[in-house]
């Protein structure tokens, strides 16, 4: 089957009371639009157009892989719809469309929706969905017999009418060139003085077509996003499923609801994820790994049996088998090898650790290159800014670095060498010597007699 695609984007969003148009607020950290998208192509959609409108310019950059046409006045979702009449002037089959804000369908639901309507004789199918609360929604009217009728909108409704709780979710298969045949005829007379893509659907009855509707089996996949309120309903529902998916494939989350993982992360088996935990954008976590609790993972990439707790990273990698935190804060740009412990209260930043070094506590390591092996001791300093520009640190293989030690870039410490605990390190310190970089100790004898 050949199917194209149309999604109406092109709504400001005005009950989000946002300055963001409503199709690029994140849903489960990704834009409500781009999970449309997703769904619709892995169900097998092999073009899609999208109708942009409100904030056009910033949604054609967000998205990729789409045709975009412009509906440069929001006259209602039937306005919306005929604004793309041309893009589908060739098409023979069927047309899908589907809104930007209804971001839980699954390209499960979607590829049976198709199916049904495909193998019907019907000029138009929709997808509807029995809400516990329709509010907002359009009612599907049935005829007594069944059959479908028409769709009311919520703003329309008789007290009677809003009583129905089978809700139209906003997805429908048409043949294509039947729709925009009649499209044109449908009017605005109507509450909102817009004119409704659902009210083309009495038209095609009235010309002797057959309309079919499907009904959802879980409603929740078709629930639609006009509030800040349903924004977090959504939010929770995606998070729910993403969760349910991981665990299923084998990791561990002891507390789901305190657990934050964003659609696009992925985990390996037998990690486990502790409460208070926010895994974000492309994370990629290994296995056997222990994160949390109180962890927040942006844009990271982790490997197998590492444990983190009580810490922030981002857009950095760990390597196998490192110890993290309690307090500590990776900052782009860094690599810690593997087998490194790190913690307590220690940051780094634009840094490369090498294997089985020990940055145990309280450290601010910053544009460095630190070896294998090497003990960086407590209260350590990378002193990398000079008030204009940022230098680079390097740190052999092997080094011992006292506590309290400052390191003052561009400097070098090389393999072997021992700093001793105090130092301000200003200059190069070759390879096994041992830097003494403070003021010697003056013991005054007889100190307290010559106070008194
Ligand atoms: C719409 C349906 C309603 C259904 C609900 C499902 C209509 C008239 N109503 O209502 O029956 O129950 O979706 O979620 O279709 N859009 C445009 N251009 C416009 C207007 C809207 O592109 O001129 C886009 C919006 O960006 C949005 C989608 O169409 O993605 C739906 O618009 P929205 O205003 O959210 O419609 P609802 O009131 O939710
Ligand atoms: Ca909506």
């Amino acid at each position: 089957m050949n199917l194209e695609t149309l999604i109406l984007a092109a709504g400001k969003g005005t009950r989000m009371k946002s300055k963001l148009p409503k199709v690029l607020h994140k849903v489960c950290g990704k834009p409500m639009l781009q999970y449309v998208i997703e769904a619709t192509k892995k169900a097998g959609s092999e073009r899609e157009v999208v109708v942009i409108g409100s904030g056009a310019e910033l949604v054609e950059r967000t998205f990729s892989g789409v045709e975009f046409v412009l509906q440069a006045e929001q006259l209602g979702t039937g306005h919306a719809v005929l604004s793309a009449k041309d893009k589908f002037a060739n098409t023979k089959g069927t047309v899908l469309i589907l809104c930007g804000d209804t971001p839980l369908l699954t390209s499960e639901l979607l590829k049976n929706f198709t199916a049904t309507h495909e193998k019907s004789n019907c000029a138009a199918t929709i997808l509807t969905a029995e809400m516990p609360d329709a509010t907002g929604y359009g009612r599907v009217i049935r005829a007594e017999n069944g059959a479908f009728k028409k769709i009311v909108e919520d703003k329309d409704a008789s007290e009677d009418e809003k009583k129905i709780r089978e809700v139209n979710a906003g997805v429908y298969c048409f043949d294509a060139q039947k729709l925009f045949g009649y499209l044109e005829r449908v009017g605005n007379n109507n509450a909102q003085g817009e004119y409704y893509l659902p009210d083309v659907l009495p038209i095609l009855k009235e010309a002797g077509e057959e309309i079919g509707a499907f009904k959802a089996e879980y409603c929740i996949e078709t629930i639609g996003i006009n509030t800040r309120a349903q924004l977090a309903a959504a939010d929770k529902a995606l998070r729910m499923r993403k969760e349910q998916e991981l665990m299923e494939a084998g990791v561990t989350i002891i507390d789901p609801n305190t657990t934050f993982i964003d659609g696009d992360v992925k985990i390996g088996q037998d990690t486990i994820i502790q409460p208070n935990t926010y895994i974000e954008g492309n994370t990629v976590i290994g296995e056997d790994c222990s994160i949390g609790p109180n962890v927040r993972f942006t844009d990271m990439i982790v490997g197998n049996k590492v444990t983190v707790q009580f810490s922030y990273c981002h857009e950095a990698e760990i390597l196998d088998g490192v110890t993290l935190g309690p307090y500590v804060h990776i900052r782009p740009g860094t690599t810690i090898g593997q087998n490194v412990k790190i913690g307590n209260f220690v940051e780094i930043k634009n840094s490369n650790i090498g294997e089985g070094t020990k940055l145990p506590h309280l450290q601010y390591i910053g544009d460095t290159d630190v070896g294998s092996n090497v003990n960086v001791g407590c209260g350590t300093v990378t002193c990398n800014y000079d008030g204009k520009e940022k230098h680079r640190t390097t740190i052999g293989d092997n080094a011992f670095i006292g506590c309290n030690t400052n390191l003052v870039a561009p400097v070098t410490v090389e393999e072997g060498a021992y700093i001793a605990a105090g130092s301000t390190i200003t200059k190069d310190v070759p390879k096994d010597n041992l830097a003494v970089a403070r003021a010697r100790q003056v013991n005054i004898e007889v100190w307290n007699d010559k106070r008194k």
